[in-house]
């Protein structure tokens, strides 16, 4: 019938038709991949949620893009048949450097690229900036990167992408966009390495944390915000203008990209968000007004000025806060949408629509009783009294106490009983880890104020002990540290 109606048209219209056609197709080809919206899981928590309700909980947030910090068979099985498309990381990369072992890991996970729609394999965590200063370790792993892909080629799996997530400590010079580059200890494995994802048509990820941003280079904190709010303007040298760090950041890895010998290469943001605890001005109504602002700018398309109408895919970072994370800013263990107990915190709409709404609860969860753990203000022995507080701090989170925290406002007696509860809760409630040593009491009455929440924790969800998923040594773990000397001060002196 089309073709017939098409047939009596004179033959100018059918011309400009098909020429339409192949523009239309150039078009669709080129820029019409809309940008994504994913989410990063990391599991480094003491109550693991169930994998499969997580995914139940992405689906229902209407994302289609997900990153685990794993490969775990239990955590792959469950985005199998959701549609959800998944990236993977592998620590510990330089062990599957050499081809066999690469092929050996692939033929091991090869159920897994048949089952679950897995687009990415990521490599380490930072392997760049680690290898600055570690060049053998820097060459081992992108060893593995080429070993990898290559093995995943030739099983016939050359849609995974392998590749490396960096973050700003990579480049230099980033006074303005255009001046940045890659850092000169790693420059000639940046131009190698790009040579190759090339070849396999893979992204270069990069990693943008406004917060630390803004406060690392002391700027007004209003250019960490995408609502172009800030008093903080950068003018670069081709007229671009940038008011916020998410924009900044990007095209100064374009145009270090560029110097790199790879001026059109994929960029994926592998990890943005905002952090609501654990320091001044991280907090749920700053996270709220970061998302409001970054979700509807990425489906836009909107691009940046470097790469105007370019789709940004973006992975927000994270779903879930990670109680165990080690840190160099006490909020590092707050990046969280939802709390560690699967409770949203704060309106978001991970759909980029902008609808005023909070995101689902997390179904079926199970959390434990109402009950929580108070100190029970015998301060006769002060010294016992320090160091248990110390020990609950670190085998538990207490960065919630932290200057500028959600829970900073508390006083002597209401810090110590924070991290009490908070050692209760992390040990699944066990009378032991409350007052069998006289000085903390279980209490029915929920003891949280104003802005500070006495958390009660899910039930142990899954109990799969794996260094796997582990990212330890992404941030130097000094508080952590600190605390732990304590801790270990305390036991001395107790035994
Ligand atoms: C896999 O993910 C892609 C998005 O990258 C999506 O278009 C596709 O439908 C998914 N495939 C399956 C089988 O779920
Ligand atoms: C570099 O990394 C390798 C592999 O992890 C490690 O064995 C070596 O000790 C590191 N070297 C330095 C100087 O840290
Ligand atoms: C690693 O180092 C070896 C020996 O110097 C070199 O031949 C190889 O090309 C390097 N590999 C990568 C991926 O940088
Ligand atoms: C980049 O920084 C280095 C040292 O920090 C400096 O020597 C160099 O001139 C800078 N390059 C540009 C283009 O600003
Ligand atoms: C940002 O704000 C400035 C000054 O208020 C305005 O001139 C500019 O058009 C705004 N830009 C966007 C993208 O809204
Ligand atoms: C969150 O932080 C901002 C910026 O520091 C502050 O103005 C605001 O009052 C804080 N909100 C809450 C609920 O703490
Ligand atoms: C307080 O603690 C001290 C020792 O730490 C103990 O001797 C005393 O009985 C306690 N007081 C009460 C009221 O429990
Ligand atoms: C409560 O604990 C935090 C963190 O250890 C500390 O900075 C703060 O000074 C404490 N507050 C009081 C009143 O002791």
């Amino acid at each position: 019938m089309n073709q017939l109606i098409l047939a009596s048209w004179p033959s100018k219209i059918k011309m400009n038709l098909s020429l339409a056609c192949i523009i239309l197709v150039l078009y669709s080809t080129i820029f019409v991949a809309d940008a994504a919206i994913g989410i990063n899981w990391g599991r480094q928590t003491a109550h693991k949620l169930v994998p499969s309700m997580v995914v139940d909980l992405i689906l229902q947030n209407g994302i289609k893009h997900a990153r685990v910090y794993s490969t775990q068979a239990d955590i792959l099985e469950a985005f199998a048949g959701s549609g959800i498309d998944l990236s993977i990381t592998i620590f510990g990369a330089i062990q599957v450097r050499t081809p066999e072992a690469a092929k050996k890991w692939v033929q091991s996970r090869s159920e897994f690229f048949d089952s679950c729609n897995i687009s990415r394999v990521y490599l380490g965590n930072h392997v760049f900036r680690d290898g600055i200063t570690n060049k053998s370790l820097l060459n081992m792993s992108l060893m593995a990167l080429e070993s990898v892909q290559n093995a995943l080629n030739e099983a016939g799996y050359g849609r995974v992408k392998v590749t490396l997530p960096s973050p700003e400590g990579v480049l230099i010079n980033i006074t303005r966009p255009s001046d940045a580059e890659f850092r000169p200890e790693i420059k000639a494995e940046v131009e190698s390495t790009l040579k190759f994802l090339q070849a396999n048509n893979a992204p270069f990820v990069v990693e943008i944390f406004p917060i630390s941003h803004v406060i690392d280079n002391g700027w007004d904190v209003s250019f960490a915000f995408p609502d172009n709010k800030s008093t903080h303007v950068v003018r670069d040298v081709n007229g671009a203008v940038y008011t916020n760090v998410f924009e900044f950041m990007h095209d100064a890895f374009v145009w270090a990209l560029r110097k790199a010998g790879a001026p059109d290469i994929k960029i994926i943001i592998g990890q943005v968000g905002w952090p609501t605890d654990g320091y001044p001005g991280a907090n749920v109504s700053t996270a709220e007004r970061f998302y409001k602002h970054l979700l509807p700018y990425v489906v836009s398309n909107k691009g940046t000025p470097m790469r105007p109408g370019a789709p940004i895919d973006t992975y927000v970072h994270a779903l879930t806060d990670e109680n165990k994370m080690p840190y160099f800013y006490p909020f590092a263990r707050h990046w969280g949408i939802y709390a560690s107990n699967g409770e949203p915190k704060y309106k978001i709409d991970l759909t980029g629509q902008d609808r005023d709404i909070f995101p689902p609860k997390v179904k079926g969860i199970m959390r434990m009783p109402q009950r929580w753990c108070v100190f029970d203000g015998n301060l006769t022995d002060i010294v016992r009294v320090k160091n248990h507080f110390y020990y609950a701090c670190t085998h538990a989170d207490c960065t919630s106490l932290a200057y500028g925290g959600s829970c900073s406002q508390l006083n002597f007696v209401q810090n110590i009983s924070f991290a009490f509860n908070m050692y209760f809760q992390s040990q699944f409630q066990s009378e032991k880890a409350c007052g069998s040593d006289g000085l903390g009491k279980v209490v029915t009455e929920n003891p949280s104020t104003g802005t500070c929440i006495f958390p009660v924790e899910v039930v142990k969800g899954e109990i799969y002990e794996s260094a796997d998923g582990s990212r330890l040594g992404d941030e130097m773990p000094i508080p952590t540290i600190f605390v732990f000397l304590l801790s270990v001060l305390w036991t001395l002196l107790w035994d």
